[in-house]
């Protein structure tokens, strides 16, 4: 029952050709304009922060034709979920939000309900939905974010169902409509797409290969931010290292960063880099330039060499402590977080040991900390796998106390310190309290009086806990950590 839909193809999507990718800028069809007015959109995002990045731009182009955002689904007209499709627990609680939609389109058969993301990338979720889950009206991949305006007039027009997946990247596209969430912090990114192609990971065949926006618009962008007031950047991409390479631009994301630092924007953070290909010269910009935060979140996946070369991560333990030492050596205080996958399919209980020596060894501030989700399509799903998910389970709490012991300790070496802190804005209990993150990305709650988020201020830290750290507003300081 193939209709008139692009739908998209893993194998495809994995095929890097060389075609050089050109840059067009976004053109918003004036009869589209208006199709919009007296209509609300609804937007969940999930996943990443490319994935957030990606939703203020959908949010930008719906208004742009003239809708208005929704506070509730009840209320909306459209509703779509930007989906990731990492692991499978993230796939699934999709499809748990796409059951609950359904009594909302049997009451208003007019709402259309869109999927977008890294989910419409998968034919194996298209499938589902096309089989199972009829309330769907439209499907956009991550490659056909600009052609929205055009999706959603066809999908309410036409009533027909409506499913655009390119499964490889077009052109990178410049000048979109975009509403940002943040009002003080903001998301840029740097480049698309990911050719590593770690044994595990569906990114590569979700977005497509590695594509660099050139450093004029990047530095626009940035420029464009400050003068709007935004006080933090964060520059975005799936291995921020690659930045430029197919561009052969000069210097690489080193010379990025340095250029994004001279714009004096406050604050500059960066995610994610790979261990790989984590240049001296990038570390040595990072050390030169005081308005490059000096967090580094460096993804190690596991702490043994076996595992890792079966991941197809590049790089030995050996070669990821150099790096965690050549930024030690250079940055005063760097802190890092990193990312573990543990049950990699066979993965003994001696390997999983090393992971935890490891940790222990680097003792970092923090972990995002992950079962192994066998992916559809990548090589490591057709891996056999002996180790059982209750085992896994038991290793992922193990690893979780070392997360936890660590990130209480570094927090109590910050007691009687003075932070400085970005404040978000008040806390939604106590009108008094705010919050904030330090430079170290350490989040401070702490009482003060007069300030509003946006501003930069002192903090004295009072108190530690597991996962923040307790403090008071200084009004005279000097020196701040
Ligand atoms: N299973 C579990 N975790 C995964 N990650 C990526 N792919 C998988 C998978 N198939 C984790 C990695 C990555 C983070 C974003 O998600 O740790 O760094
Ligand atoms: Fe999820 Fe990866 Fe897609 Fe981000 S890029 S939304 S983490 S699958």
């Amino acid at each position: 029952m193939k209709k008139n839909y692009e739908l998209p193809s893993l194998n495809e999507a994995k095929l890097r050709s060389r075609s050089s990718v050109q840059t067009q800028q976004f053109i918003l069809d004036p009869q589209l304009v208006g199709i919009g007015l007296h209509k609300k959109y609804m937007l969940h995002t999930f996943g990443c922060q490319a994935n957030v990045r990606d939703s203020e731009v959908m949010a930008g182009i719906l208004e742009s034709l003239g809708f208005t955002m929704a506070n509730s689904d009840e209320e909306a007209d459209l509703i779509l979920l930007n989906t990731c499709a990492i692991r499978e627990n993230a796939e699934n609680k999709v499809f748990g939000q796409i059951g609950n939609l359904k009594h909302l389109k049997q009451r208003n058969p007019e709402l259309i309900i869109g999927i977008a993301g890294c989910m419409a990338q998968e034919e194996v979720v298209i499938n589902k939905i096309l089989q199972s889950y009829h309330q769907v009206d439209l499907v956009f991949g991550t490659h056909n974010i600009h052609r929205l305006g055009d999706l959603v007039y066809k999908a309410m027009f036409t009533k027909e169902k409506t499913i655009e997946v390119y499964s490889k990247e077009g052109d990178i596209i410049e000048n979109l409509p975009e509403r940002r969430f943040g009002e003080h912090k903001a998301w840029v990114n740097i480049m698309y797409g990911c050719d590593k192609f770690c044994t595990y990971c569906i990114v590569p065949f979700t977005r497509g290969k590695e594509r660099s926006r050139s450093i004029d618009d990047i530095l626009d962008e940035v420029k464009d931010l400050k003068q709007r007031g935004f006080k933090e950047v964060t520059l975005l991409g799936q291995n921020v290292n690659s930045y430029g390479k197919d561009l052969d631009i000069e210097g690489g994301f080193a010379q990025l960063l340095k250029e994004v630092a001279l714009t004096g924007i406050e604050r500059i953070r960066f995610t994610t880099s790979h261990p790989w290909d984590f240049t001296q010269a990038m570390v040595e910009t990072i050390a030169s330039y005081p308005n490059i935060m000096p967090y580094i979140h460096l993804p190690v996946q596991s702490g043994n060499n076996d595992i890792l070369k079966i991941m197809g991560r590049r790089y030995t333990v050996e070669e990821y402590l150099d790096t965690i030492n050549r930024l030690k050596a250079a940055i005063p205080h760097v802190t890092f977080s990193t990312d573990i996958i543990v049950g990699f399919p066979n993965e003994s209980d001696e390997q999983f040991e090393d992971t935890l020596k490891l940790y222990d060894h680097v003792g970092f501030d923090f972990a995002f900390t992950f079962i192994y989700s066998p992916r559809s399509g990548t090589p490591a799903a057709k891996f056999e796998d002996n180790i059982s998910l209750e085992i896994k389970k038991k290793r992922l709490a193990a690893l979780n106390e070392r997360v936890k012991h660590f990130a209480l300790l570094h927090n109590q070496k910050m007691v009687n310190q003075v932070v400085e802190v970005l404040v978000d804005g008040p806390s939604k209990k106590d009108p008094n309290v705010y919050s904030g993150y330090t430079p170290h990305q350490k989040l401070v709650n702490f009482k003060a009086e007069n300030v509003k988020s946006g501003d930069i201020i002192q903090v004295l830290v009072k108190e530690a806990k597991t996962w923040f750290l307790l403090g008071e507003q200084l009004t005279n300081t000097k020196e701040a950590f």
